[in-house]
């Protein structure tokens, strides 16, 4: 069995879960369901960034300990991820026992291996970012081009990782596809800036701080604690087990996608590798990074008070379209910007009309035509096979790249098609004049809605469960579909045999 492994970033526990941490963390669960359906062997990972000067601060400032917050804030992301139905394998928590373990190994042994020195250092920190900024990458008013703020000057003794000596290592891996450790940065755009942002030159970078208590001790001097940069990006093989379980390790490292937005893709796609190669560990095989949104054209903030939360989506939407129009409405990869009314525009269009009324009307017609059974008929496939003809010439390819946009408007066509089909055949005429005909129209809206469900599964998991339901068909939808991902085959009497009894569909998507 192939193996995948994704991982999310883990996110900063100073904020509570909104839109924004969602849109990664529905995409990285949609891949890792879809790889499952393939018959992966799948570790999806996600968890909470829990040290460091910002989260010192949030917490001083809510008037509780550290450690405090990071309870708290760690569980709302899970009750987030819970609510959002994220099949995570792990979630890790930066400030577990395992975590201070591996980080201390790794640094450790970047110093052992002569990756480490100390120096003096004076330089501009932005909080928010938990960086340091030289001079060059900041706007135009001096300030921290993500947060707008201006950094502080720092001046600090820290330890120090030889990042410059790994420019030409990265260069080759970032850019040559058939080097055997190829590190593929998507989209291509983003890749070609790395590339050139390299090829300007590589500074050491910082691993370590003194006047941050809020974090792992350096194991070699505990005056000072590790960047709170390195130890999470070190969440990602803690995970999976180093430096104890080298079983598992080896099993699922290296990561397969590490997905994230483009304001962290630096440090996933330059120093992560870098320190990788340093300690003589293999490198990430895709670095990921999607747009950001902006919501009316604004950055989301808690001052704006344009938050979007979890809930609010899964209350709106429910759960199932939440996660379906959040990750397909901008195409994912570049920035784009979203909106309540361009969300319910596409909910109405794709969910309450294309696919929600197709079901119903199907089972109206069967309830009031064949007492609410699959029509007895002979199995026609046809419109079934041109639905699949479609979805595995763009869906398939569409979801191996994450262009889960692209996905969306695959299965939009097929339901698109099924349709014109059913304005095509007229079947509430049929009623009177030709029952076999109806019978086989009928039989043929059912089987096409069971490959829908099929994949539609990863981005809609209860909702696909219940169209299978309603719609008769025979066996576990996930069994159903990882045989027929493996093998493409729609049973010879379709996944709804004649016969099955249908379920009354009530809707399953209201119109808003
Ligand atoms: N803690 C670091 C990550 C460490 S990973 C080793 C961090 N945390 S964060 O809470 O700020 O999360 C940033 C990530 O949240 C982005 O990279 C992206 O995945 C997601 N997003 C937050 N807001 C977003 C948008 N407005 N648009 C798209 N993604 C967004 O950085």
């Amino acid at each position: 069995m192939k193996k995948f492994y994704i991982t999310t970033p883990i996110y900063y526990v100073n904020d509570i879960p909104h839109i924004g941490h969602s849109y990664t963390t529905i995409a990285a669960d949609i891949a890792a369901r879809w790889k499952r359906l393939n018959n992966y062997d799948v570790f999806f990972l996600t968890g909470t960034d829990e040290h460091g000067a910002k989260i010192a601060q949030a917490a001083k400032e809510k008037g509780k300990t550290a450690q405090e917050l990071c309870d708290e804030m760690s569980e709302k992301f899970k009750e987030a991820w819970s609510l959002l139905n994220i099949s995570y394998d792990d979630f890790i928590r930066t400030t577990e026992a395992r975590q201070s373990k591996a980080v201390s190994q790794m640094v450790q042994d970047l110093l052992d291996k002569g990756f480490i020195y100390k120096k003096e250092y004076s330089a501009l920190y932005c909080v928010g970012c938990e960086r340091f900024y030289p001079e060059k990458d900041l706007d135009e008013n001096g300030c921290c081009p993500f947060h707008k703020t201006k950094p502080v000057l720092q001046s600090e003794e820290n330890y120090f990782f030889r990042l410059s000596s790994f420019a030409d290592k990265l260069l080759e891996r970032i850019s040559d596809p058939n080097h055997k450790e190829h590190i593929s940065i998507r989209p291509e755009e983003r890749k070609n800036e790395i590339i050139g942002k390299i090829k300007l030159g590589l500074e050491d970078v910082s691993f370590s701080r003194t006047a941050i208590d809020w974090g792992i001790p350096l194991p070699f001097d505990k005056s000072q604690t590790v960047y709170v940069w390195v130890d999470a990006l070190i969440n990602y093989i803690t995970a999976i087990g180093y430096p104890s379980n080298q079983e598992q390790f080896n099993k699922y490292w290296p990561a397969d996608i590490h997905l994230m937005a483009k304001d962290i893709l630096w440090f996933h796609s330059v120093i992560w590798p870098a320190m990788l190669m340093a300690a003589q560990i293999p490198t990430p095989k895709q670095v990921y990074s999607h747009g950001f949104f902006t919501l009316n054209g604004n950055k989301m903030s808690k001052s704006l008070g344009n938050v979007i939360s979890p809930a609010q989506l899964a209350a709106k939407y429910g759960v199932d379209g939440a996660r379906y129009l959040a990750v397909t409405l901008i195409p994912f990869g570049p920035d784009g910007d979203i909106s309540w009314d361009a969300l319910t525009k596409k909910y109405n269009i794709d969910l309450a009309n294309n696919l929600g009324n197709l079901i119903s009307r199907t089972i109206k017609l069967a309830e009031k035509n064949f007492d609410l059974k699959v029509p007895q008929t002979p199995a026609d496939l046809s419109l079934t096979n041109k639905v699949a003809e479609i979805l595995n010439e763009n869906f398939a390819p569409a979801m191996d790249n994450l262009y889960l946009h692209k996905a969306s408007e695959s299965l939009q066509n097929a339901l698109t098609l099924i349709n014109r089909r059913i304005e095509s055949d007229a079947p509430w005429k049929l009623a009177n004049t030709d029952l076999p005909k109806l019978a086989n129209c009928i039989y043929s809206y059912l089987q096409s809605l069971n490959l829908i469900a099929i994949h539609l599964l990863a981005f809609m998991p209860e909702l696909s469960k219940k169209i299978w339901l309603i719609t008769g068909a025979s066996g576990d939808i996930e069994t159903c579909a990882k045989k027929y991902f493996a093998d493409k085959q729609i049973p010879k009497e379709g996944f709804s045999p004649s016969g099955a009894q249908l379920q009354t569909a009530g809707i399953l998507f209201p119109r808003i």
